[in-house]
């Protein structure tokens, strides 16, 4: 495995990657696994699966400040480098792009990747210019990188609904793949935050899987409404103390409508259970998608 710092390099050695199997097969596929680094299973599992189905394999780790608010935890981020590169490598990464800010952003950028709408509800409303952050790095990564396919975990559901639209959109020649969320043994999804957390916190954070996971046997309560569905999950959650309720929704998937009916819910589109929750100054987010 290499780590390569600069976009220059990156493009250089993967032009030179692809001719190296294309002299054994007509074409070669890269995957793509964009990360903001301090690794875990989660992101792990996700390389694994781009080892599975792409001949070339390449992972990002760039802490991306325009995706961070004034006062969010950009500066600090946990940040393991070393450690980050035994697992990509030990995931089947052949590639780590690892480059600065400055070599992604060598002046104030005057072009961002704006989607309308279904940015403007959940995180996005909670951290106002996130997904314009993270919309224009996948853009940029993806014109440095130029992946067949590009890896994405749907513990950040809205995430992933933000790439498919503006990569659909603009045309982009990139298949996104969505990727099952990575769980603790307890039911706690993994994310580089939950570091963050104190031995009590890390407790109580059950109750986001928890919750999630009685949504379906009141969704077959006779008389169940979406009101009653969205009550029961605040009861859920509020009963452990240490919680702060950040947003508790309910929307289609990926077009991220209110549900409003239980016939809705019922309906044909895939359903949205989505939830953020703070601890402390920590946020975690955890969903379900029911179909
Ligand atoms: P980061 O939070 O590092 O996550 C990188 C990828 O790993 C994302 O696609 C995320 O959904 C996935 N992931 C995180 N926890 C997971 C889990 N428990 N199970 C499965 N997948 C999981 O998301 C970002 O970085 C950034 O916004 C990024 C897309 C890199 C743009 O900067």
């Amino acid at each position: 495995m290499e780590s390569i710092a600069t976009i220059s390099g990156m493009r250089s050695r993967l032009k030179e990657a692809r001719r190296e199997i294309e002299k054994t097969k007509p074409f070669s596929t890269v995957g793509f696994m964009p990360t903001l680094g301090y690794m875990h299973e989660g992101h792990m599992s996700l390389i694994r699966q781009a080892r599975k189905e792409c001949d070339i394999v390449v992972v990002s780790i760039f802490v991306n400040p325009l995706q961070f608010g004034q006062n969010e935890d950009f500066d600090k981020y946990p940040r393991d480098p070393e450690r980050d590169l035994k697992l990509a490598a030990e995931a089947g990464a052949d590639f780590v792009f690892v480059p600065g800010v400055k070599e992604m952003y060598p002046a104030p950028t005057k072009t961002t990747v704006v989607v309308k709408q279904i940015t403007d509800v959940m995180c996005g409303a909670s951290r106002p210019g996130h997904f314009e952050g993270v919309a224009t790095v996948v853009t940029k990564l993806f014109q440095i990188v130029q992946p067949d396919r590009a890896y994405f975990g749907m513990k950040d559901a809205q995430q992933v609904a933000v790439i498919e639209q503006f990569t659909a959109d603009l045309n982009m020649p990139v298949h996104i793949v969505r990727c099952e969320t990575l769980r603790e043994p307890d039911g706690l999804a993994m994310s580089s935050r939950n570091v963050y957390l104190n031995e009590e916190e890390r407790k109580q954070a059950l109750v986001l899987s928890e919750a999630l996971g009685k949504v379906q046997g009141w969704a077959d309560q006779p008389g169940m409404t979406i009101e009653r569905l969205e009550r029961n999950i605040r009861d859920t959650i509020e009963a452990a103390p240490l919680t702060r309720i950040d947003y508790v929704e309910i929307r289609t998937y990926p077009g991220l409508e209110p549900v409003t009916s239980m016939d809705q819910w019922n309906g044909t589109e895939p359903v949205l259970v989505a939830l953020a929750v703070k601890f402390g100054a920590t946020r975690l987010i955890d969903n379900r998608i029911f179909s």
